[in-house]
């Protein structure tokens, strides 16, 4: 069984008086029943950690370099991620694919980078709505997962986020019957290359996750969590899902 997270994505959000609203979520969950994540923006990452030292929620980042260190100007390394306190960092996420023309490859290097530096990575995948249409989005989930994760993935640590592009912010989500399909074949497409260990990899829902729709797609067919953008902003909000993701 794969354990259940609940992960914030801030994207290019918050500032340092936004810090207030993850140690207002910590306050109301001392004990999380599953793992909890944020992940705000560079900026506010280190402080943010400082102020969940003792709380029971991670931080984690949105993104890394593939290399340790070196003249790149404007990356960070996923080493120095975990010195500011990550524990976790997402990797091609759709929006750095499109913004930041992020392919498989340079994904696959920065998620072997992510483990080496003892993090864990959260790897995006998932189709355009032109994709869905064209009856291709198991053929394009199949491919970016075969391309986005290197051979030596450390189970342990992976986290995979199927997150369908037309879902994003847009409030629409697939239907529960679509987001089984999905899930159930990343998890047969997983334990078909990286045997029974693939079993308690954590498969993360993304796309206008709500706390009115969370608990019908936590009931879905190997969905062990979420990775949550706009509704992750604010403590009540993000707390419904932690709910919902708890009673599951
Ligand atoms: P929304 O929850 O705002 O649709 O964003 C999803 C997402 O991209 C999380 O990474």
């Amino acid at each position: 069984m794969a354990r259940k997270l609940a992960a914030g994505n801030w994207k290019m959000n918050g500032n340092k008086a936004a810090i207030s609203e993850a140690t207002k979520l910590a306050e109301m969950f001392p004990v999380p029943k599953v793992d909890v994540l944020l992940c705000p923006p560079l900026t506010i990452l280190a402080p943010m950690a400082d102020a969940l030292s003792d709380a029971k929620i991670a931080v984690g980042a949105q993104d890394c370099h593939a290399k340790p260190s070196g003249a790149h100007t404007g990356d960070v390394s996923a080493p120095m991620l975990v010195d500011a306190g990550a524990q976790y960092v997402i990797l091609g996420h759709s929006e750095r694919r499109t913004d930041h023309g992020e392919t498989d490859q340079s994904v696959a290097e920065k998620t072997q980078a992510a483990f080496t530096a003892g993090l864990s990575p959260i790897v995006c995948i998932g189709e355009t709505l032109e994709e869905r249409e064209q009856g291709e989005a198991l053929n394009v989930v199949g491919r970016q997962l075969a391309g986005s994760l290197p051979d030596a993935s450390d189970l342990d640590k992976l986290v995979i986020a199927y997150e369908p592009v037309w879902a994003i912010g847009t409030g629409k989500i697939p239907t529960l019957e679509q987001i089984a399909e999905v899930h159930d074949f990343m998890r047969t497409t997983l334990l078909e290359r990286f045997g029974d260990g693939a079993a308690a990899i954590p498969l993360l829902y993304g796309g206008s996750v709500k706390p009115g729709n969370a608990a019908e797609i936590f009931a879905t067919s190997n969905v062990d969590g979420a990775l949550v953008g706009g509704a992750s902003l604010k403590a009540d909000d993000f707390g419904g899902i932690i709910s919902a993701l708890e009673a599951a």
